[in-house]
């Protein structure tokens, strides 16, 4: 029996060695998590096979002939096997824990110098993402990280819960109404990458993504810079405390969702702004922000966009929203 159990535990094992089944690895965090996952995953492929060996084994071994119609033996307990089976799982269970809590900590602990991590804010809504960079006194509706650089994410939610999670980073974390949680990554590769809602949130929950890039040290500093000039206030904007049309549809999220060219925005999740918005109403166009079910665009669900911007977002600001989209997306006056 044993051997039948080690045999099919080795053969599942070398399957599973060679089958890439995880994501790339683009976090530090993500090595710590994966031997968790490896540990786990090889202490249940081993004990499935003996499990099954066994049954297997005494099905085959023990099955009772046709004409066979008597009960089976009185077997009473057997105190070796019963300390064995105990005491194996017990340390097994044990294993797990501990490595799973090391591996935890050692994945969330930063440098002890403020200045060698950045701390970013996020924000989860019905349905969409916005990350406020404190240093840079910005919000997104991208997640934005420099290569090699450990980020503390401070997570939180407007309404119901979510989750955060990037495959390629491993961590996952919630982000609950009312708290703060915590979560940290060290990206290791440059590339773009997707925030993954993954906690039932509501009929938007699917499509509750939101893009993440990781620039090189470089490419970094020059989105810093962009953000910067724009905030400035050079083409177009108003003055401090004016609402800009173009920051509220970036603070909003809005890019999360939808397209409009002269915002860089490529989603699909909601109607294309380019499109939808030309021959609109300056009215209709308000409404379509406050009140997303009173107008649906052809082929797309109630629902899914967040229906308290109103709350969200001051009149001035709302006013600024259509005043751009009127500008960049060329609305009837
Ligand atoms: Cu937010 Cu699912």
């Amino acid at each position: 029996m044993i051997v039948i159990g080690l045999l099919a535990g080795i053969v599942t094992g070398g399957v599973a060695y060679f089958i890439p089944w995880l994501p790339d690895q683009a976090s530090t965090q993500a090595e710590e998590i994966d031997g968790v996952y490896w540990f786990v995953a090889i202490i249940c492929a081993v004990v499935f096979s003996l499990v099954a060996g066994v049954s297997i084994y005494a099905g085959w071994k023990f099955r009772a002939p046709a004409d066979d119609m008597d009960d089976g033996s009185p077997i009473h307990g057997h105190t070796g096997l019963e300390i064995w089976w105990t005491a194996v799982p017990t340390v097994l269970v044990v294993a797990m824990s501990v490595w799973s809590a090391v591996a935890l900590a050692r994945a969330e602990t930063l440098p002890d110098d403020p200045d060698e991590y950045t701390t970013i804010e996020v924000t989860a809504a019905q349905f969409a993402w916005s990350f406020t960079y404190p240093e840079l006194e910005r919000t997104d509706g991208e997640l934005v990280l420099r290569v090699n650089e450990p980020v503390e994410l401070i997570l939180t939610a407007n309404d119901v819960i979510h989750a955060f999670w990037v495959p390629e980073f491993r961590m996952k974390q919630d982000a609950v109404p009312g708290i703060e949680t915590r979560t940290v990554i060290t990206p290791t590769k440059e590339g773009s990458y997707d925030v993954i809602c993954t906690e039932l949130c509501g009929p938007g929950h699917p499509v509750m993504r939101a893009g993440v890039r990781v620039l090189s040290d470089a490419d970094y500093e020059a989105w810093v810079a962009e953000g910067e000039e724009g905030a400035g206030g050079g083409e177009g904007g108003g003055g401090e405390g004016e609402a800009d049309g173009e920051s509220v549809f970036a603070e909003a999220g809005c890019g999360s969702c939808h397209t409009l060219a002269d915002a860089g925005s490529e989603a699909e999740i909601g109607p294309d702004l380019d499109s939808v918005v030309p021959g609109q109403e300056e009215q209709q166009i308000l409404t379509s922000i406050v009140d997303p079910n009173a107008e649906l665009s052809e082929g797309y669900q109630p629902n899914v966009m967040p229906g308290d911007y109103e709350d969200r977002l001051s009149e001035a600001e709302l006013d600024a929203l259509v005043a751009y989209l009127v500008e960049v997306a060329g609305a009837r006056r």
